[in-house]
């Protein structure tokens, strides 16, 4: 098994199903660009038989794109695929990413097909995917509550098929962590033929268990994980990929895989996905969020001025981010305001300080948080304060 998880980007396709994240053509292109530098494997450009948009902007980011793999999704259809490889067919690295449902709710009510029928249009849709391409990928859709035998069935026929890529979504993010894990370990060790394609997870976050559910099957044996930046998509979202890749590379001894992904585009990337789609990034949001590098209380403050190993796990460098920041609030303490102080150029004596200090913390217990401008008022107004 390989040691190395690929990342698929479906920012542009699940992504975009988030309710106001609609992009247009040139927004597009310009993030299909971003995901290449970010070092993404997979990007799913999006849907090409949903709409002659869609489909023009699956074919421009194809024919753009050269470092990833660009793939367009479709349901299990003849038309469906032959319009993805009509869009994908001039893509340096293209893939058919084809999906049926397998759970039984979404046989009988949204297909109104028998599991005999679904087995058989699986396969079908992959032979017919394999006429244009080797590069085959089929989602199981719902697959996280259908039969695991049914499942397995429709697994090692669809890679009897051609398929290279078995997907395992949690299509409404309903499975737990060990629950999923347990699914791919059985799917992995109980197919015959689970070696010939790589198992993919696609985890929805509806519980916010999208990324935990997504690293406990990495940990079971799935190579591919789905993923969007900021984590958006259909609902409450998918699993984010900064989220994912910042576990891995962060916890690399734990989990002893890599990903070809540079972190350090990580922040430029989710920052110009909420420029595009015109959605601030809420400032409590791991790794890219404004307070997650932020430090606020005086005993965390204290042990960042030591080592800044105390309070922060990565470097905001790692991630495209600028700096720590220590926010001066009703939580700070000495050590931050004296740090700030010389930051701003002023080395202050004791008893000055000891002012300041006080005058500071009166201000934070007013203000929410306290700006470089309130410190530089404060210490002209107490220390510089020319007498009447
Ligand atoms: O959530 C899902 O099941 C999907 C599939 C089409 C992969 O988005
Ligand atoms: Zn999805």
């Amino acid at each position: 098994m390989s040691d190395r998880v690929i990342i698929f980007d479906t920012t542009l396709r699940d992504g975009e199903q988030s309710p106001g994240a609609t992009m247009n053509h040139k927004e597009k292109i310009r993030l299909a660009r971003q995901l290449e530098n970010l070092g993404v494997d997979v990007i799913e450009a999006g849907f090409p038989a949903a709409s002659q948009g869609d489909f023009e902007a699956v074919r421009d980011i194809a024919a753009t794109v050269k470092n990833s793999q660009v793939a367009g999704l479709c349901r299990a259809m003849p038309s469906d695929i032959d319009r993805v490889w009509e869009a994908i067919k001039d893509a340096a690295h293209p893939r058919i990413h084809t999906f049926l449902a397998t759970s039984p709710l979404h046989m009988e009510f949204k297909l109104g097909k028998s599991p005999d029928e679904v087995f058989e249009m699986a396969v079908k849709a992959v032979k017919h995917a394999r006429q244009y391409t080797d590069n085959v990928e089929f989602s199981a859709e719902d697959a996280s509550r259908s039969d695991r035998e049914f499942l397995a069935k429709v697994v090692e026929a669809v890679i009897d098929a051609g398929a290279t890529t078995v997907n395992i979504p949690d299509t409404v993010g309903y499975a737990m962590p060990e629950e999923f894990a347990d699914l791919i370990r059985y799917l992995v060790e109980t197919v015959p033929n689970s070696d010939k394609a790589v198992f993919s997870v696609h985890c929805h976050n509806d519980l916010g268990l999208g990324v935990a559910n997504t690293l406990a099957a990495i940990r079971a044996g799935a190579r591919q994980a789905e993923v969007t930046l900021s984590g958006i998509g259909e609902r409450a979202g998918n699993a984010a990929l900064e989220e994912l890749v910042m576990a891995l590379h962060t916890r690399e001894p734990y989990y002893g895989l890599t990903t070809n992904v540079k972190t350090e585009q990580l922040f430029p990337s989710c920052r110009l996905l909420s420029m595009i789609i015109g959605q601030p990034i809420p400032p409590y949001k791991a790794i890219i969020g404004t307070n997650a590098f932020a430090h606020e209380s005086g005993i965390h403050q204290h042990g960042m001025l030591k080592d800044r190993r105390t309070y922060e796990i990565m470097t905001p460098a790692s991630v495209g981010r600028e700096k720590t920041e220590l926010v001066l609030g009703k939580h700070s303490g000495r050590h931050a305001l004296k740090s700030k102080l010389e930051e701003l150029g002023y080395n202050l004596e004791d008893e000055a300080m000891g002012q300041v200090f006080e005058a500071v913390k009166g201000l934070a217990d007013k203000k929410e948080r306290v700006y470089d401008e309130d410190i530089e008022a404060v210490v002209l107004e107490r220390i510089y304060r020319i007498p009447d």
